[in-house]
């Protein structure tokens, strides 16, 4: 085989396909958020507005996590040294773990080097560990469930999304007695739409299945104390397993699970995208107590960021922008193609000094490619006001 000729033609048709990925690289200067750094083709540099961070609460920039890992670089090593099993168990990650089970209000916590890794590691472990397992997955999940399920081999059901009653009719098929897991997120990115959790949990229970939640896009946002959708339903304890993220909300790097002791300690024993890795570095885990304890009490924030995502939709749906139909505080703007959707990007930002990054195949479907706008509690009405201009210039000019 001519290797390098097989590299070059699978990169050649992804750009002919619209589908090649290239990168912005922004500078994220502290206290300036949505404001980042920029510089373009021409080596010009420039300030653009971020409207598609997943820094949803800008805690990025938040004083008290900033100056407690400041401190905590000072004082210990810049990595942990080994992993959790050889030395890299530090009393960071003591800490992180106590305050991550009780924000999620469970017996036990544990975290994993990213929020990938913790579906990839959590699902396949348990697919594969309990014996002729079935897992009924959405078919909208996250990439890294879809691959856990997959490294499982355990038997697997995709039901149509958030669709509970083909849920059900494929659950009653299959043998009453056999080992169940139902696995969806709270909020599915890409469309912004809630799931119906509690609906969900009914048809768990009645055929005695585990729940698995995926509340990524949720934790620091949702409910009183920011746990996450479940908490804003008051059904946190009605879920087996809770997964989240450490890199959005959060803003560091990192996932976690939050579960009984016994299903806790069983992918700590068991999985090895756990055990055979170095552990997050120890001003990571400072760095991420630090924030969940502030967005535990971040009540007016999440009140700002909900405030300004319903400004978004009212003034897109005014000015006839086609925003999809969201839940949550993401508003996806339908494009439908892969070239529309990557020039209209780089025109916002060429001309507007506006960054939404096109969010093009295999993220989401052929055909509807779409632009993801993320707000944060920091943006304000008039920045809204500059960005629904810039999008419709972008959908009339390109
Ligand atoms: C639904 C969902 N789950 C898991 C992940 C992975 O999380 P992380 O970015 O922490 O690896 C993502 C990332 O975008 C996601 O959207």
């Amino acid at each position: 085989m001519n290797y390098n000729e097989f590299f070059k033609d699978s990169i050649k048709k992804l750009k002919q396909n619209n589908n090649y990925r290239y990168f912005n690289y922004i500078h994220r200067i502290k206290g300036k958020y949505p404001i980042c750094e920029y510089t373009d083709k021409n080596g010009n540099t420039k300030e653009i507005t971020v409207w598609c961070s997943n820094d949803y609460m800008a805690m990025g920039q938040n004083e008290t996590v900033s100056e407690a890992m400041c401190e905590t670089i000072k004082n210990t090593a810049t990595g942990a040294g080994g992993t959790r099993n050889i030395s890299g168990s530090t009393v960071y990650h003591q800490e992180l773990e106590e305050t991550i089970k009780n924000w999620m209000q469970k017996e036990s916590a544990l975290v994993f080097t990213s929020g990938w890794v913790a579906n990839f590691t959590i699902l396949s472990t348990l697919g594969e560990k309990i014996p002729n397992c079935i897992i009924y997955s959405d078919a909208m999940n996250h990439n890294s469930i879809i691959e856990g399920i997959r490294r499982s081999r355990a038997e697997k059901r995709i039901f149509r999304h958030n669709d509970v009653k083909h849920l059900e009719e494929l659950i009653k098929k299959d043998d009453p007695n056999a080992p169940k897991i139902i696995v969806f997120e709270s909020i599915y990115s890409m469309n912004g739409n809630i799931s119906p959790i509690e609906d969900i949990i009914k048809v768990a229970k009645k055929y005695n299945a585990l729940t698995f939640v995926d509340e990524v896009h949720a934790v620091g946002l949702y409910g009183d104390n920011g746990a996450g959708v479940a908490e804003s339903l008051g059904l946190m304890g009605e879920i087996d397993i809770i997964q989240g993220t450490l890199g959005k909300a959060v803003a560091q790097v990192g996932g976690f699970m939050a579960s009984s002791k016994e299903i806790t300690d069983f992918v700590r024993s068991f999985g090895n995208g756990f055990i055979f890795t170095t552990s997050l570095p120890p001003v990571v885990a400072k760095g991420a107590t630090q924030s969940i304890l502030h967005l535990k009490g971040a009540k007016q924030e999440r009140t700002q960021l909900q405030n300004i995502a319903k400004h978004i939709k009212e003034t897109f749906i005014k000015k006839g922008i086609p925003i999809m139909d969201s839940d949550s505080h993401i508003v996806p703007v339908m494009v439908g193609n892969s070239k529309k959707c990557l020039d209209m990007s780089n025109m916002l930002i060429e001309k507007h000094n506006i960054y939404v990054q096109s969010i093009n195949h295999p993220t989401v479907a052929k055909g509807t490619e779409r632009l993801r706008i993320s707000p944060s509690p920091l943006h304000s009405k008039d920045m809204v006001e500059k960005l629904s201009c810039a999008i419709q210039d972008a959908f009339k000019n390109c």
